[in-house]
Order: structure tokens, then C-alpha cells, then sequence
């Protein structure tokens, strides 16, 4: 397809047409990928289940298929955290945190020995835990939240989002790997609170529920979309796309790059936050995952908008 006969963001009619097709496609596939079931509660998602929303730069929005059930963003959250600790630490964080892509799962123990406790990114499960403990740092667990938490609304300019507390309780009970995770870096001297305090406080960002139309709007700041408000300044949103980039779908960051061509930040809930910047703040659910954990379908589809649209940043035409 030629770039003059692509539907693009300058023609919101000829890209609402080209999405719907789209999300015909995924709602009508039968491989939908398998839920998460090592957090009991995501294990009961329906699979069936398929929301987009994408806000562009004409401040229009389109919404999609489930675009307004809520669900659990999971992962999503490690890149408002990152956001957050970036304002508060700037260029300091990286003392305690790598920039480097990971091979292994989100949840590896194994990456972390290698690395003597200093986790590979902020994006997989240790880096992640890493930026939260940093973000806690002189206050109460509680104020550290309700800065993550106003954080989002502020983000998605919209303060009706929560957190699901009962699955925060679940997976402080289920969630052995993670407290494995933590005791190793407790024991590395890279986890400055205790492990049940940074955990607890994790735990709860990943439990933070929105549905699409309002995590595409949380996108926006890093897809420069509001401008005059500044959120998050634009070094630190080159920053945060670049490790959305390269880290965001851990050990399928590449594949992810490779197919879809711009920054994305998956969660095990199955949703994907993703950012073509200047043009789009896409997000896209679908509860069934890939073999990285991250979602099936929702990775397919922002492919064939890639393609549609044009919009890998590797694009030359
Ligand atoms: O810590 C965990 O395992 C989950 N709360 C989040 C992991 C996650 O979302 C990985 N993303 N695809």
C-alpha cells in the first residue's frame, strides 16, 4: 500500500474504517490465546473479550468493541511508575536499575542472580518492584500509592479509576515468584523497604483497573498528545518510549518491534498501552496471552494498524 492511499491520522473516517475491519478480525478468531491463571482472579476473564480505543492528535477518540469494560492493567502500570520516578529521581533511578532488554520471562529469578540484584529494566517484575521501593521512599506505602494512582487519573483526566483490591490481596497471597524476587534483592542491598511493604504497595499498582477508552487517554502525555500540559517532561517521555521500546514486551520486545514497529507496554491482564509518537495513544485488550504473557490478539491487531497506517517508527515510505 502506497503512503498516499493509507487511512491516516489526518482522516479519522478512513482509519475508523480500516480499525473496525480490523477489530471484526479479532473478535471473530478463534485462537484467542491462553488467560493468565497464576493470579486466580485473572484466571475467570472471558476470552471472548476485545476493546480498542485510540485518541489522535486532533483530540478525537474512536472506541471499539469492549473499549469500556474494565479490566485488571497489570504491567501497564510499571510504565506510570517509571513516569513517576523518573519526575521524582531523574537520571539517579538507573543506580538501581539497568536499561538493557531482557531473554528471559518478566518474572525471572535467574536474570536477577546474573545481574547481582540490579534488575536488567524497569519493566520486568524486579526492575519494576525496584521503582516502586524508590517511589516509596520517605513516605507511608499509602501516599506512595496515591501518588501512583493520581498519577494515572491525572494522566487519563479522569478520576473515576481504582484499584481492585481483592485481586491486590490475591496476589500477595499467590505471588511466591515475585517474593522471591524481592527477597533477592532485599538480600543485594537493592530494596531499601521491606518486602512486604514494597510488595504490598506493587502489588496494588498492578491491580489498578481501567478500561481502553481510559488507558489510550493516560497514553497521551507520552505520545505528546496534550500539549500545554506538561505531565511528564520530554526528555523523560523519550526516555520512558525508548524503554517501552526496547524492554516493553520483555523477552518478546524484539518480536514486538519487529512486527508492530512503535513503543507498547503489555500487561498480564492482556492489555497493551502503545504510542506512535506524535500521531496516536492506542489502547487495545484482549484477555488471552502470547508465550511472553503478553496479548495475542492485541499484538496482532496493532500490526495490522501498523501496516494499515503506516506507523512503524522503521518505516521509510
Ligand atoms: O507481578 C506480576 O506477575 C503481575 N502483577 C504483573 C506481571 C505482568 O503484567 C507481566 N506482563 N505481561
Amino acid at each position: 500500500m502506497t503512503s498516499s492511499c493509507r487511512p491516516s491520522a489526518d482522516d479519522p473516517a478512513a482509519l475508523s474504517a480500516a480499525l473496525a475491519g480490523i477489530v471484526d478480525r479479532m473478535c471473530r478468531d478463534t485462537d484467542r490465546g491462553k488467560v493468565a491463571d497464576y493470579i486466580p482472579e485473572l484466571a475467570c476473564v472471558d476470552p471472548r473479550q476485545f476493546g480498542l480505543s485510540i485518541c489522535l492528535c486532533d483530540g478525537s477518540q474512536l472506541n471499539f468493541g469492549d473499549a469500556a469494560t474494565p479490566f485488571s492493567i497489570q504491567s501497564v502500570s510499571k510504565a506510570f511508575t517509571l513516569a513517576v520516578a523518573l519526575g521524582r529521581f531523574g537520571e539517579g533511578l538507573w543506580r538501581r536499575v539497568g536499561r538493557e532488554p531482557s531473554s528471559n520471562a518478566f518474572n525471572s529469578v535467574v536474570d536477577l542472580e546474573l545481574e547481582q540484584g540490579k534488575p536488567r529494566n524497569p519493566f520486568v517484575n524486579a526492575g519494576a518492584i525496584v521503582v516502586t521501593d524508590e517511589i516509596m521512599a520517605g513516605r507511608a506505602p499509602r501516599d506512595a500509592l496515591a501518588e501512583i494512582l493520581w498519577f494515572v487519573r491525572a494522566a487519563a483526566g479522569d478520576n473515576d479509576i481504582f484499584i481492585d483490591e481483592s485481586l491486590a490481596r490475591s496476589e500477595k497471597v499467590t505471588g511466591h515468584r515475585n517474593w522471591s524476587l524481592a527477597h533477592f534483592l532485599k538480600s543485594s542491598g537493592n530494596l531499601k523497604h521491606d518486602c512486604e511493604l514494597s510488595l504490598g504497595t506493587y502489588f496494588h499498582q498492578c491491580a489498578i483497573e481501567m478500561n481502553c477508552i481510559q488507558l489510550a487517554r493516560a497514553g497521551r502525555f507520552l505520545a505528546g498528545l496534550n500539549a500545554g500540559d506538561e505531565l511528564v517532561s520530554s526528555n523523560h517521555v523519550r526516555s520512558i518510549n525508548a524503554l517501552m521500546m526496547t524492554c516493553g514486551h520483555y523477552d518478546g520486545s524484539g518480536e514486538f518491534a519487529y512486527r508492530v514497529g512503535f513503543p507498547g507496554k503489555s500487561g498480564v491482564g492482556g492489555g497493551i498501552m502503545a504510542v506512535v509518537p506524535g500521531k496516536a495513544s492506542i489502547a487495545v485488550w484482549s484477555p488471552g496471552l502470547n508465550r511472553f504473557g503478553n496479548s495475542r490478539l492485541g499484538t496482532i491487531a496493532l500490526e495490522e494498524l501498523s501496516l494499515a497506517a503506516g506507523w512503524s517508527v522503521f518505516s521509510v515510505d
